[in-house]
């Protein structure tokens, strides 16, 4: 695991854009596949990758994106939907074309059709040849994607229902509280495991607790960002404000600063 500590959030982004570019660039297909994470946390990111687009050093033309998770019960088009979120967030700021972007379909009635759309999600990503690089965020409760703590730390996309402080947390987003929807659908932590290199941005002290806990707590479905250590190449990207409960982040540092000169 990679921890990288900025000074503020713009260059904790930077260094996100750029593990999410090294990433890509060691894509062995030929069409790369991004997993796109929502919420406040990657706004900064897809900006610096659409700054390295207009400077000529990153082309998502022939990139897919696929969608961390999706609300159930928006109809379809809704400007909180996460199909909608990503294509202002993301196509439109990197130029990743709306027919490469991949969202469960939340938006299906009832709970044999949810489920339905959870395994078609699952094919959608084998078919596509599995996430090269997935973006994350973290929830203040330790969450990843939708997965709230208690979820199976091997868990594949299905139904979750959102916990009472993502839907406190999310309530920005909607007229009130109440609006926010109940259930999602959302890649099991097994599901994000599968990714080829995991990039997680945190900014701000309220996640300092969360990202404590999950990079240097125990791995545990109480905190499902905590299976960050289990996968093999992961980035953490984080500013001060959310690195300030490391208590091994001397060691960070020196690992940042690489081989010494010879
Ligand atoms: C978004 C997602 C969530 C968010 C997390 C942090 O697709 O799955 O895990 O990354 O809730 O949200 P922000 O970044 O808004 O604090």
């Amino acid at each position: 695991m990679e921890v990288l500590v900025a000074p503020g959030p713009e260059q904790a982004a930077e260094r996100a854009a750029a593990a999410v570019l090294d990433g890509l660039a060691r894509a062995a297909g030929p069409a790369p596949v991004l997993g796109l994470a929502t919420g406040s946390s990657p706004l900064g990111l897809y900006r610096a990758l659409g700054r390295a687009v207009a400077q000529g050093r990153a082309d998502f033309a022939d990139t897919h994106g696929v969608a961390l998770d999706e609300y159930v019960g928006l109809p379809p088009g809704h400007p909180e939907g996460y199909r909608q979120v990503l294509l202002r967030e993301v196509c439109s700021v990197v130029g990743l074309a709306p027919e490469r972007l991949a969202v469960p379909d939340g938006s299906v009635a009832d709970l044999d059709a949810l489920e339905r759309a959870a395994a078609d999600y699952e094919a959608r990503i084998a078919a596509l040849g599995g996430v090269d690089v997935q973006i994350l965020g973290i929830g203040a409760n330790g969450h990843l994607g939708f997965n709230e703590p208690g979820s199976a730390l091997a868990s594949r996309t299905r139904v979750k229902r959102l916990s009472a402080r993502t839907r406190r947390d999310n309530a920005r987003f909607f007229p009130g509280a109440d609006d926010v929807p109940t259930h999602c659908l959302t890649q099991g932590l097994g599901t994000i495991l599968d990714a080829r290199r995991l990039v997680l941005v945190a900014t701000g002290d309220g996640k300092a607790d969360a990202v404590a806990a999950a990079l240097e707590g125990p791995l545990t479905a109480s905190v499902p960002a905590s299976v960050l250590q289990w996968h093999p190449d992961t980035v953490v990207c984080l500013d001060e404000d959310a690195a300030a409960g490391l208590r091994n982040r001397q060691y960070y540092d020196d690992s940042a600063a690489g081989l010494p000169e010879s």
